[in-house]
């Protein structure tokens, strides 16, 4: 099984590493646009696999997509990260242009992949990608769900402190500082709410450091995280590769579910071999519902700046 990862940037690296590391593919293509740099990782990569123990081959290759033909899974990972201050959403115009011409790429070497939108803003990314390239929708997710979700599972394991693998929890809604929505009502440890261990106040920290997760790390690190990111890229692709039926929280378009239409969001989904073979719908209480339509509305805003730019 092939996958290609687009962007050898740190994101792109560390997804193209742990689907090496965690043998997921069989074969890992690296694309990027400068000169060596894909190249110059896959061989550093390549380095380790004897240390491993691994048997993945790992191949990096400067703006030539005929490497990545026939590619079962593709990563799209390209444009520029956030720097400190910046939201997700201001990257909208440079990243825009930048991810059709790299879907547009890809497909004409793998025509049936699946892709997975990383670049920010990852739900208006996605979006783009499904429109613009007139994909069936089961074939272009947005990653978001799962490294928003992990976030959380980090912060409540960290206020209840226990390990994260303990507890369960998901985050919907955009992929955004304020769109967001962790679902704390259905949030356990050892299958018990997390309300039995944790105040109403603290609960409310926890979804507070969640939605900030990706800014604050922003703020430490100078440029947009990539371990979680890069890590939750290949989680992803790991349920689809290995039809492994997960549901996950990612991004996708819908058509009436959750009330919504016309729009890319984050919504628990099952993952398999042909991509999104469900959209699981919540039973959803009023505040839930209210604050999962203005997240909807704040990502159609990013729909309506790319109908304006005429991206789609
Ligand atoms: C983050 C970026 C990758 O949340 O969106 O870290």
């Amino acid at each position: 099984m092939k996958v290609t990862v687009v962007g050898a940037g740190n994101v792109g690296a560390t997804c193209a590493n742990v689907l090496a590391f965690k043998e997921i593919a069989d074969e890992v293509v690296m694309l990027d646009i400068k000169e060596g740099v894909s190249e110059g990782k896959a061989m550093d990569m390549m380095q380790t696999v004897q240390l491993l123990g691994i048997d993945t081959r790992i191949i990096g290759c400067t703006n030539d997509y005929s490497k990545t033909a026939n590619s079962d899974v593709v990563v799209i990972t390209s444009g520029i990260p956030r720097k400190p201050g910046m939201t997700r959403e201001e990257l909208l115009g440079v990243n825009a242009g930048i991810v059709k011409g790299v879907a547009e790429n890809i497909l004409k070497y793998s025509p049936n992949t699946i892709i997975v939108c990383i670049s920010n803003p990852m739900d208006t990314m996605t979006y783009l990608t499904l429109k613009a390239l007139g994909l069936p929708k089961n074939r272009v997710i947005g990653m978001g769900g799962a490294l928003d979700s992990s976030r959380f599972k980090y912060f409540l394991a960290q206020a209840i402190g226990c390990n994260a693998g303990e507890v369960e929890g998901f985050v919907i809604g955009g992929h955004g500082d304020t769109t967001m929505i962790p679902m704390a009502r259905f949030a356990t440890y050892k299958g018990m709410p997390v309300s039995n261990f944790l105040s109403a106040e603290k609960i409310e920290e926890v979804v507070k450091s969640t939605m900030v997760g990706g800014a604050t790390l922003t703020g430490l690190l100078g440029t947009s995280a990539w371990y979680a990111p890069g890590a939750a890229g290949a989680y992803v692709v790991e349920a689809i590769l290995h039809d492994q039926k997960k549901m996950i929280p990612c991004s996708v378009l819908l058509e009436g579910e959750y009330g919504e239409s016309d729009l890319c969001i984050g919504v628990p989904v099952i993952l398999g071999k042909n991509g999104i073979e469900k959209i699981v719908e919540l039973d959803l209480n009023a505040e839930e519902k209210e604050k999962f339509a203005a997240s909807a509305k704040s990502v159609k805003g990013n729909v309506a700046a790319l109908k304006d730019l005429k991206l789609v």
